[in-house]
């Protein structure tokens, strides 16, 4: 909040009564109004420590900024407070009547009991506020938040329907050929028709194996790396297109193993990325914060950076090609998962960030999975998520009877 410090007047240790009339940007500190202050411009003010029990009518208080203020059972009638920002304010029993408070903004503010009446409240932001028993013209503050709440699921469970839920296995560098068909075999026999996408990641050398071990079945294949040259000098490397002629679908792009253990950084994921598409595969990209990233509190910065980097140049196109996969390090093969509420909030984000770069439409056709510790316990509450539209699934995959309980919960969800 800016306040113009050229006409701003120190009020301090006084107390403003009726009529009162202050130059608009005053500062007004440790000071006590009482009883009705009527037609004052206080335009700009600051109030700060002050004691506000009074009855404000007809007062110009737009822009105002109140700091550790004790605004209890306070009236503003017909006053404009347009843009105001109260922070750690008592507004307990307040009333507000007729008056314009559009854009103002409320933060871990008390206002259980206030009263908002025929007022302008567009654009109001309040967040760590206390509202037990607020209103706004007569409706119970929790009600609207309820309903609010209640429209937007339904909006977002609308949106997540039109959406290819999708769960995949990433099998890491576990099982031998026939293991891996004694797997495949039994998942086979439990997964005939299920409600969404299934498919098995398995290592280089059972792909050949899995291709024909699913023929005909739903279970579609995944590798979990390429290459981004075609062909050349790449010693231990595959291309994408020595996966598609053998009949793979989908590709593990840029997992958090093969960024910490391999030297993968966003650069390379991107090229592999871009060459997975124009072969012809479905890249599964992985993006996740570290567990020190998550305490500086900069996941966000973390995932919006991977977002941008690793589908630079990817067309809107292609990204609906794409699954994103949200995999927060700290809780790959940790046992240690992610809350259903923190996949959601990063997932939410993901959507957040592609509707920025491709637009609302293409940011809503995405599959973004979770993965890190889902198991047959915890995937039902994690897929109920309005934005986690499936799971990347590792030690959980390589038992057929978990995975399909996985599986079986993502219809559900
Ligand atoms: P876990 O399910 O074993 O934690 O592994 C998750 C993962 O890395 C999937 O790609």
């Amino acid at each position: 909040m800016e306040l113009n410090k050229e006409k701003i007047t120190l009020i301090a240790d006084c107390e403003v009564t009726d009529k009162s009339k202050t130059a608009g940007g005053a500062v007004v500190r440790t000071s006590k109004f009482c009883a009705d202050i009527s037609e004052c411009d206080f335009e700009g003010s600051c109030f700060v420590q002050t004691n506000l029990c009074a009855t404000f009518k007809r007062s110009d208080m737009s822009g105002d900024y109140f700091e550790e203020v004790n605004l209890s059972g306070a009236g503003f009638e017909r006053s404009d407070m347009s843009g105001d920002y109260f922070e750690e304010v008592n507004l307990s029993g307040a009333a507000f009547e007729r008056s314009s408070i559009c854009g103002a903004a409320f933060e871990e503010v008390n206002l259980s009991g206030a009263v908002f009446t025929d007022g302008d409240l567009s654009g109001v932001e309040i967040s760590g506020c206390k509202l037990d028993g607020m209103t706004i013209d007569g409706l119970d503050v929790r009600e609207l938040i309820e309903f609010y709440k209640k429209n937007h699921k339904e909006n977002c469970d609308m949106k997540k329907n039109v959406r290819k839920a999708v769960i995949a296995g990433n099998w890491k560098m576990n099982k031998t050929r026939p293991e891996a068909k004694a797997l495949l075999e039994e998942l086979k026999g439990k997964v005939s028709d299920p409600g969404c996408e299934v498919i098995a990641c398995v290592p280089f050398t059972n792909l050949e194996t899995a291709v024909e071990a699913t023929k005909g079945t739903p279970i579609k294949v995944g590798a979990q790396n390429c290459h981004f040259e075609k062909s050349g000098a790449f010693t231990g490397e595959i291309s994408a297109d020595m996966l598609v002629e053998m009949g793979v679908e989908y590709v593990v792009l840029g997992h958090s193993e093969r960024r910490q253990y391999f030297g993968e950084t966003d650069e390379t994921v991107n090229k592999r990325t871009r060459a997975a598409l124009a072969a012809g595969l479905k890249p599964i990209v992985c993006v996740g914060e570290l567990l020190w990233e998550r305490e500086c509190n900069i996941t966000e910065e973390v995932i919006a950076r991977q977002i941008k980097l690793d589908f630079y140049g990817v067309s809107a196109e292609e990204l609906k090609k794409c699954i994103i996969a949200y995999e927060p390090v700290w809780a790959i093969g940790t046992g240690k998962t992610a809350t259903a509420d923190q996949a959601e909030e990063v997932c939410a984000f993901i959507r957040a960030t592609l509707a920025k770069l491709y637009g609302d439409d293409t940011a809503e056709a995405v599959t973004i999975q979770y993965g890190g510790s889902m198991n047959a316990g915890n995937a039902e509450e994690l897929l109920s998520k309005a934005n986690v539209d499936g799971g990347l699934i590792g030690g959980a995959s390589l038992k057929a009877g978990d995975f399909n309980t996985i599986i079986e919960a993502a219809t559900k969800g």
